[in-house]
């Protein structure tokens, strides 16, 4: 079937968004909304969208025009009765999606196809709600629409093949990688993206570390173009509750469980960009805070090994050789820091106490060639911390401060991320270059996690996991089976 025109129903930011893609591809496109304020709100998204691409070069003012008047505003459901395609983007609620296809069903052709962008309902349950549920099915884009590349198309058992097959090749023709996925709970990338998202927000409202040491340890240590904190605020913290509410009911246990804090700010109605502040305050950003200035000059530096990991202390010693600064061999002798050459195991306190300068002590752990986790522990003072902040600056990394605990931040967090892949593909419900194609398109990874867990080795992760299991007693960090699989037979072939 031919797809000429299209309908968006409701102009919120991924609403704008979808608009936004389909006009930039030539399509007609209503864009509906009935609350009048709404409307303008979503129509000056979506003109400042094409305003930001043209200040950067990639389109004319005379694009501009044309993409903004293939838009037709309207206020009504009856104005999508010409589409071709309807997709709606309403708010997540049962009863307001079985509203809209009820208008749908007394106003389209019989062969409108009809896609939910819902990012956390079934879509078997919205496609319930329709007369013809052969003809609905899920289309899912990520936040910024026009950027992200990935499209999940979502069938149900009722949803028509030959549908299926025509929003494939329309997302194609989107310039988008359509994966085809079946209607199961957050669908490939948010089920995987949100827990470990939400296990930051635990980290977080735990003290375990700051939000501005969160974000930085995961796109200075792993990569990702944002800190989970920031994508929060990006998705929308009432969407990643509604996920997450969606992730425990299927799935239950502790890594789908909301975090308290992420209930709170959304209760509170800080919810993220679209609202002004969420975990950052959008009316004028407030920066990060690791740099340190102190001088390293009066500072005197002493190195010591974790338990047998002499090997990680020489290293640590020669950097800091090669950055000027003067090593003490001699954690006994005189100095102001004692630096712990920590793997991202931790396990600094019981060194610190058995070297017997605990108040000197810092654990640093060089994560990324950007990036150094420095770990205090209960007894170290606030001038160890600020000369090992000093180190780190010195060294040309960026600083965060973690706790303790097996995994430190960035091993935590990608260790239980990789831990929740694997059991992805374990289920059988996504096929590792799935998996990777998900994350690296719809999620901006540039890495998919089966990349990065054979980059990383799986026996790492599986020894990381097993001491947050033993350090935690939660089951959800206990490695998989097939994670063990991997370390006795090799990796599959990752993707991308
Ligand atoms: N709307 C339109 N375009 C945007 C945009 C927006 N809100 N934000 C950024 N862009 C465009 C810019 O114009 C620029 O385009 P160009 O390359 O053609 O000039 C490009 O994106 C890169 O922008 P910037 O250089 O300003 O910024 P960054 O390089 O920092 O990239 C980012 C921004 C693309 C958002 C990147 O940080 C990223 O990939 N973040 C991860 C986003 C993510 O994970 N999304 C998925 C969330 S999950 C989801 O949506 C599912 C839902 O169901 C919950």
């Amino acid at each position: 079937m031919e797809i000429r025109e299209v309908a968006v129903i409701g102009l919120g930011t991924m609403g704008a968004g979808i608009a936004e893609v389909f006009a930039r591809n030539g399509f007609a496109v209503t864009g509906i909304e009935v609350n009048p304020e709404a409307l303008s709100r979503g129509l000056a998204t979506l003109d400042a969208s094409l305003g930001r691409a043209v200040s950067r070069g990639k389109l004319t003012e005379a694009d501009h025009k044309e993409i903004f008047g293939r838009i037709r505003p309207a206020a009504s459901l009856a104005d999508a009765a010409e589409a071709d395609l309807v997709i709606e983007v309403v708010p997540e609620q049962m009863s307001i999606k079985h509203w809209v296809l009820q208008e749908l069903d007394e106003r389209c052709r019989p062969g409108t196809i009809i896609a939910t962008n819902t990012s956390s309902l079934s879509v078997t349950a919205i496609a319930a709600g329709s007369a013809h549920p052969g003809r609905v099915l899920g289309m899912h884009f990520f936040n910024p629409a026009p950027v992200m590349r990935l499209v999940e198309v979502v069938t149900t058992v009722r949803t028509d093949p030959a549908t299926a097959d025509t929003i494939t090749d329309l997302a194609s023709r989107l310039g988008k990688t359509p994966v085809r996925v079946a209607d199961r709970a957050g669908f490939v990338a948010n089920a995987l993206l949100l827990p470990y998202l939400n296990h930051a927000v635990r980290l977080l409202e735990t003290g375990y570390a700051t939000r501005d040491d969160l974000d930085t340890a995961v796109t200075e240590g792993i990569g990702l173009p944002m800190g989970p904190l920031t994508l929060l605020d990006l998705i929308g913290l009432d969407t990643s509750l509604s996920v997450m509410e969606v992730l425990r009911e299927e799935f239950g246990g502790s890594r789908y469980t909301p975090a308290p804090l992420l209930r709170r700010l959304t209760a509170a109605g800080r919810t993220g960009r679209k609202s002004g502040a969420g975990f950052y305050d959008y009316s004028g950003k407030d920066p990060f805070h690791n740099e340190n200035g102190l001088p390293l000059d009066t500072v005197g530096v002493a190195v010591i090994s974790i338990g047998a990991e002499q090997e990680r202390a020489d290293a640590l010693t020669a950097r800091l050789t090669r950055a000027g600064i003067g090593v003490n061999a001699d954690p006994d002798g005189p100095g102001d820091l004692v630096l712990a050459a920590v793997g991202p195991e931790g396990g600094v306190l019981a060194q610190a106490l058995a070297a017997g300068r605990a108040a000197k002590t810092v654990g640093l752990h060089l994560a990324s060639d950007t990036l150094a986790e420095l770990v205090p522990t209960s007894r170290t003072s606030p001038a160890a911390l600020a000369a090992a902040a000093a180190v780190a600056a010195r060294l040309g990394v960026r600083a965060v401060r973690s706790s303790d605990r097996p995994g430190l931040i960035v091993g935590a967090l990608l260790a239980a991320h990789l831990r929740d892949a694997v059991a992805m593909v374990a289920d059988g419900y996504a096929s590792p270059a799935d998996v990777d194609t998900a994350m690296t398109l719809g999620c901006g990874y540039p890495k998919g996690p089966f990349r990065l867990l054979a980059e990383r080795g799986p026996e790492r992760i599986e020894s990381l996991l097993r001491a947050m299991h033993r350090a935690t007693g939660d089951p959800a960090f206990a490695p998989h089976p097939l994670l063990a699989e991997y370390v006795a037979a090799g990796m599959p072939e990752a993707s991308s």
